[in-house]
């Protein structure tokens, strides 16, 4: 399966990087990873989309159309999604008839050294993602609250026990879920 990822931290040293190589090393060993770097996407004008689509969008949407499933991994900026993430939705999305997101199942997660772990940027990418008529898995979230008690400093994953299994029952659902609406 063709998995593809959006990380919403730019950041080198992000936890939310970490999450996302989390992901990875516990995934199904038939999936196969490709990320989207988003930061090169310049801001969505619908000029430029009118006179010429730039190639790093064309990218972006092709490599979405042929994916069977997306995981988008981000942090929680004032109580929203960052605007890298909004910016690439907001150029996939666009024009609707040529979207690739329709039906794509989509699974969210996201890590804050704040309680909530991002429930609010989750709420909100949910809410952009069923307008837009994208498949977003239900459940279980993967809201990772205190991240920075739950990694090694060195380490570029999560190592706790209890996270590592919320993990790996995530990308099970997820695997499930891809398999329902490929049938
Ligand atoms: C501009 C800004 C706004 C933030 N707002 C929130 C917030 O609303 N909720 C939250 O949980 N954390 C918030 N944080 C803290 C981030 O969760 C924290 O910086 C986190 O480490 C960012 O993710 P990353 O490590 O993957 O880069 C904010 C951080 C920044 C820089």
């Amino acid at each position: 399966m063709d998995i593809v990822l959006l990380c919403g931290s730019l950041r080198k040293q992000s936890y939310n990087r970490k999450l996302l190589n989390t992901i990875k090393e516990h995934a199904p060993s038939h999936w196969t990873f490709n990320e989207i770097a988003i930061e090169r996407i310049p801001f969505y004008n619908a000029d430029v989309e009118e006179s010429h689509v730039p190639d790093v969008v064309k990218a972006l949407k092709e490599r979405m159309r042929h994916a069977d499933g997306l995981i988008i991994v981000s942090p929680e900026y004032n109580n929203g999604m960052p605007a890298v993430i909004k910016n690439a939705l907001d150029w996939a999305a666009s024009p609707p008839q040529d979207s690739p997101l329709p039906k794509k199942p989509i699974a969210l997660a996201g890590a804050s050294p704040q309680g909530a772990g991002t429930v609010q940027a989750q709420t909100q990418l949910r809410q952009t993602l069923i307008a837009i008529d994208a498949y977003v898995m239900s459940g279980p979230k993967l809201l990772v609250g205190q991240v920075h008690k739950r990694v090694d400093i060195e380490d570029e994953r999560i190592t706790e026990e209890e996270t590592v299994k919320r993990i790996k029952k995530y990308v099970r659902a997820f695997d499930e879920w891809i398999t329902t609406f490929s049938e």
